[in-house]
């Protein structure tokens, strides 16, 4: 426990007395929580064996950080699968995000591949259960500034440092995330920024009174580093820049703290302090196209982990379904539907987060 965090944690309010009756070995530490992300998270040897990328694909970004994902490896082959027991039907009822969250890995796996030598061809199966096809055949190892952003990357929700991005930065992000059957849409200027935060707290204030929503984000919650070492998936408090604290605070103090004021603030702090806003959008709305715009924010948000540049969810006004199509027509797509809204900036890291063991997602 870092004295930030306690000075935070008074900051926040909580008695001095209830602090008092904590002693330091009840303190959560961080040390098991450090060496854990280090080993999770070392680039790969020379000749990586399928393991090892699918343990790169697994570091992607995912929707509550559930890991909604198994994997089949065959010769020169790796199909993604949905793991439709770690659903969140609560926020994300037609498994958008679900699917989302398996372009993204898959993503992470292409890249991966390449830069330690191994073309890869992907083929999305549509059907009842869609699927990732990966092939892969030998090439020559190519390491690139995406693949080195693969441990690195992170979904980072703090303040920003306000800055603009050069004009030279924001093409490179704007190519990364090209891709077939997806429109990626930028929002730079103040008076936009301020209208996305007012789409936000719209939708942020319907989920924090959403008894359901509440509950479901609750149950993906880590407040200990022993606990998220533990489960190794769902939302570790620091990684969100909260205080490390014991099992019975973090859930005492998300009850006080966690309330629709406090965070419809945070979030227009957040979005004002970030350069400018991403919105992505698949040209159809079924499971190919989400996975489409995953492997396309996953290569932006590797592209701006490279730079330096940070990135976070902002997807309030794509999860409430009364404000999706007005914030459609906002953006100037009135008949599509907008699959991510992403801020980005200039921030330091915060600590990152966890994932299951390899073993855990093979089927
Ligand atoms: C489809 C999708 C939806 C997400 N929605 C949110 C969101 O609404 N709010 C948020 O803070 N993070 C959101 N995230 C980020 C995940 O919580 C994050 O990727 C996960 O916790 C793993 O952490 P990492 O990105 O730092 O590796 C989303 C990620 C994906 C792929």
């Amino acid at each position: 426990m870092g004295l930030v965090s306690r000075r935070a944690l008074i900051a926040g309010g909580l008695s001095v007395a209830a602090l008092g009756a904590v002693g330091y070995g009840m303190w959560p530490r961080m040390d098991g929580y450090r060496e854990e992300v280090e080993r999770q998270r070392r680039l790969l040897a020379a000749n990586p064996d399928l393991q090892e990328l699918v343990r790169m694909a697994t570091l992607a970004a995912n929707g509550h950080n559930t890991q909604p994902w198994k994997f089949r490896l065959l010769d020169g082959q790796v199909s993604i699968l949905p793991d439709l027991t770690r659903r969140t039907e609560v926020v994300d009822p037609d498994d958008h995000h679900l699917y989302v969250s398996l372009g993204c890995a898959a993503e992470n796996l292409v890249i991966a591949a390449a830069a330690t030598g191994r073309a890869a061809e992907v083929a999305i199966k549509a059907g009842d259960e869609p699927r990732i096809d990966i092939a892969l055949t030998r090439s020559t190892a190519a390491p690139a500034p995406l693949y080195e952003a693969i441990p690195v990357r992170q979904s980072t929700r703090s303040l920003y440092d306000g800055q603009q991005i050069s004009a030279a930065d924001m093409a490179l992000l704007e190519a990364a995330a090209q891709e077939e059957g997806v429109s990626v849409l930028f929002f730079t200027d103040a008076a936009d920024r301020d209208t996305v935060a007012d789409f936000v707290i719209a939708g942020n204030s319907a989920q924090m009174d959403d008894p359901a929503f509440v509950q479901e984000l609750l149950d993906w919650l880590r407040f200990t580093p022993d606990r998220a070492v533990d489960m190794g998936d769902g939302l570790f408090s620091a990684c969100s820049g909260n205080p490390v604290v014991p099992d019975w605070i973090g859930s005492r103090m998300f009850k006080t703290f966690f309330t629709k004021d406090a965070e419809n603030q945070k979030y227009a702090d957040h979005i004002r302090s970030s350069a400018g806003v991403a919105v992505f959008v698949g040209d159809r709305d079924d499971p190919e196209h989400w996975i489409k715009v995953g492997r396309s924010f996953e290569r932006f948000a590797l592209q701006a982990t490279a730079l330096g540049i940070r990135n976070a969810h902002i997807n309030q006004p794509i999860e409430d379904l009364t404000i999706r199509p007005e914030f459609a027509v906002w953006i100037g797509m009135p008949n599509a539907r907008p699959d991510l809204v992403i801020r980005f900036g200039r921030a330091p890291l915060l600590p990152m987060s966890l994932r299951r063991p390899v073993s855990e997602v093979l089927v």
